[in-house]
């Protein structure tokens, strides 16, 4: 990539002084409009004893108070806005598995911010203006669709505004518009190449160059897979609604060493998740975020319930985040161990003779919790090969996370297909006796 630093923003071409001294001016800015025009900031920050002026370096921003996914509920739907919902051009709103939703809203500077952040991310991915994007986000409320979208025209690419579904007629999209980048949840992925297998067409020989892979945690072997599969660069975008969308951090191609955070406009801290203390660059905890230009609905020291960790920069002045290894949410303690679906995927990826696509089940009998992990075998397979692979599941959960669970190896296309984002996790557990 000899020619990359004639490409960069002015952001990104920023020296590492330059770039701290502008952060702590957008953050003072974001603090006091946060605090003049929130009444829920006003609060919190008065009950902390806390004063926008109060933030004098980038350190002071962890004397100010958390904000949770159950402030904005709380909030519902416009209490976390800051300018009138006349200058508001757009609302997305994240599903929310229980309870209300959450709302976002966007003033035409912050759309154009966000266009800007994800036209940086495409580019940053190997993308280029003049390529055709195919954009298999879903459209509509869920940020990924149009964020990806705006982004891409930004750049000066051809959109291709798919959204997710659809699937065969997906594919005679790719072939025919001919993409050389594609922007799709992982696991959507997979369920293209099923579908490519089976109109009988070779996904290695599409147009394809780079696929924009997020909205949903995956591992180095998922990576490995889709880049294999394929023959494309697979690299990771990262996003939140609550924070803008897709284009928070990216993964820059040329160095595939995890994400950077487009920091000159989120600024991030790892903190400790049950003491809530800022940890030093390196160790792992929860994310947070704090929005610097953020107009509609700042957003100060949001708790993502991501888990990862912060790194120095190496493809841009900004720091990076490691790759995502799950949410607290989806945290699964099992007879005391903690475990992840990512690690699941990892030991199911590098498996012979099952597919990368597997579901974890939680059932209990009595007190006692168990983990069934299912797995879809390889076409092909032979029973001989799917109890190794059942067997090898094993063996490789229980040495290397410590637990053992039961493996059940299914037919292949039996378990259920993602066009968004997949859930991982079934949960047959009865409610009511759960010890919390
Ligand atoms: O998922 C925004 C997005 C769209 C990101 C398209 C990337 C691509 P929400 O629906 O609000 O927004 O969900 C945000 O998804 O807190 C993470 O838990 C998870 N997530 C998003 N990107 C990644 C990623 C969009 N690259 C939540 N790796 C976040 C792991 C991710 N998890």
């Amino acid at each position: 990539m000899a020619d990359a630093r004639e490409l960069l923003d002015a952001g990104e071409r920023l020296g590492p002084e330059e770039l701290r001294a502008l952060q702590l001016e957008r953050l003072r800015a974001s603090l006091r409009h946060a605090y003049e025009q929130v009444p829920f900031y006003r609060e919190s920050f008065d009950k902390a004893g806390i004063r926008p002026e109060d933030c004098r370096s980038l350190e002071d921003l962890a004397r100010f108070p958390f904000t949770t996914k159950a402030d904005l509920r709380e909030n519902y739907p416009f209490g976390m806005f800051a300018v009138p919902r006349e200058r508001i051009r757009r609302l997305h709103a994240s599903s929310g598995t229980t309870g209300r939703p959450t709302v976002v809203g966007y003033t035409e500077n912050d759309l154009s911010m966000w266009a800007d952040m994800v036209a940086r991310s495409i580019r940053a991915a190997g993308g280029r203006p003049g390529d055709v994007v195919h954009v298999a986000y879903g459209y509509g409320l869920f940020t990924g669709g149009l964020g990806a979208h705006y982004g891409a025209e930004r750049l000066g690419c051809t959109v291709v505004p798919a959204s997710g579904g659809m699937t065969a007629r997906q594919v005679q999209l790719i072939q025919d518009l001919e993409p050389a980048v594609i922007m799709v949840t992982p696991s959507y992925m997979l369920t293209l190449l099923d579908e490519f297998e089976r109109q009988g067409v070779d996904p290695r020989t599409t147009s394809l160059r780079v696929g924009i892979f997020g909205a949903e945690p995956w591992t180095e072997q998922m990576r490995r897979e889709i880049e294999e599969r394929f023959a494309i660069d697979a690299v990771d975008i990262y996003g939140l609604s609550e924070v803008v969308g897709p284009g928070v951090a990216q993964e820059c191609v040329e160095t595939k060493d995890g994400l950077t955070v487009w920091e000159d406009h989120f600024y991030p801290e790892v903190i400790d998740p049950l003491t809530g203390e800022v940890l030093p660059e390196g160790e792992r905890g929860e994310l947070v975020f704090t929005s610097l230009t953020k107009e509609a609905m700042p957003i100060v020291r949001y708790r993502t319930r991501d888990l990862t960790r912060l790194l120095p920069g190496t493809a841009r002045v900004f720091r990076r985040m490691e790759k995502i290894s799950g949410r607290s949410d989806d945290l699964v303690i099992l007879r005391g161990v903690n475990l992840f679906p990512t690690q699941i995927e990892e030991i199911v990826l590098r498996t012979p003779g099952v597919a990368p696509h597997f579901q974890l089940r939680l059932t209990r009998t009595g007190r006692m919790d168990s983990l069934t992990v299912r797995a879809e075998a390889r076409a092909g397979a032979t029973p001989e090969v799917r109890e190794a692979a059942a067997r090898s599941i094993v063996t490789a959960v229980k040495n290397g996370i410590g637990v053992s669970v039961d493996v059940e190896i299914v037919e292949p296309e039996s378990l259920e297909r993602s066009v968004g984002k997949i859930r991982r996790i079934v949960d047959l557990r009865p409610r009511d006796t759960g010890q919390g």
